[in-house]
């Protein structure tokens, strides 16, 4: 499978920022050959983002959305909005929508469902708290999460682009990244889940991604641990050298 490098930018940059960080991004693309590469810039700047990465290999995504396609809801994005401006991805359930934001659950199964039904691919985004990696729950939270947000969602969808984001909350925007040994115990759970539940076949092309401080001195060992099938980059993918030397697997 193809390894899926992504950049969160969450709400972070200016616009001018924005087309600077692309244009550099989309210069170095033509090397990246054998990699996926997604940017997940702030909504407002997805339409102006997808002119710039036109005809590049580099996917555009949003960081997440509204379940209905339109109607009254003010301040939300809906799945035919994104698709309209250029948007290929969208994120899932980040643990920011989940513990800033308040999202259920429940809320992440409609989005997935959202998502595939306006041809977007998702990248549903699970991980435990501190507090519930030290009771020893972390592989019930991760399964509880997985459970919920595919609920509903088929092997044919899957295989039309889902990718799951192993995330734990207490490695993101903290400088604190999980052992090789804790990443490939939560993917190799995930991986044997996706097999359960979808089959091997899709289980094997179902990109895990691992995200939370991840950054071009540590990706190397980080995707050297079996099921790392990609990372889910915030703070690192903010600049264009450091996002292009983890997209290189270069360390510093
Ligand atoms: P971080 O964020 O790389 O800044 O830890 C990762 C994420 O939240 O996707």
């Amino acid at each position: 499978m193809r390894s899926l490098i992504a950049g969160n930018w969450k709400m972070n940059l200016s616009r001018a920022e924005v087309r600077a960080l692309l244009e550099s991004l989309r210069a170095a693309s033509s090397s990246w050959d054998a990699v996926d590469v997604a940017v997940y810039p702030p909504f407002v700047y997805l339409a102006e983002a997808a002119e710039i990465l036109s005809g590049s290999a580099i996917e555009l995504g949003a960081q997440d959305l509204y379940w209905k396609p339109s109607g009254a809801f003010t301040g939300a994005i809906s799945g035919p909005m994104l698709r309209d401006v250029g948007c290929q991805r969208v994120l899932v359930g980040h643990s920011e929508r989940r513990h800033v934001f308040g999202e259920q659950d429940e809320e992440t199964e409609q989005k997935i469902q959202a998502a595939f039904a306006n041809g977007l691919k998702p990248t549903l985004c699970v991980g435990e708290t501190i507090g519930e990696r030290e009771n020893g729950q972390t592989e019930q939270v991760v399964e509880r999460q997985l459970q919920s947000g595919l609920e509903g969602c088929t092997a044919e969808q899957a295989k039309r682009g889902l990718s799951i984001a192993y995330e734990p909350v207490w490695a993101i925007g903290t400088g604190h990244t999980a052992k090789p040994s804790q990443v490939g115990e939560v993917h190799a759970m995930i991986r044997a889940w996706l097999t359960d539940r979808l089959g091997a076949e899709v289980a094997s092309e179902t990109p895990i991604q691992y995200g939370g401080s991840v950054k071009a001195s540590n990706v190397d060992q980080l995707m050297a641990v079996a099921d790392v099938d990609g990372a889910l980059v915030g703070g690192a993918s903010l600049e264009a050298e450091s996002f292009q030397r983890i997209v290189e697997f270069q360390s510093v």
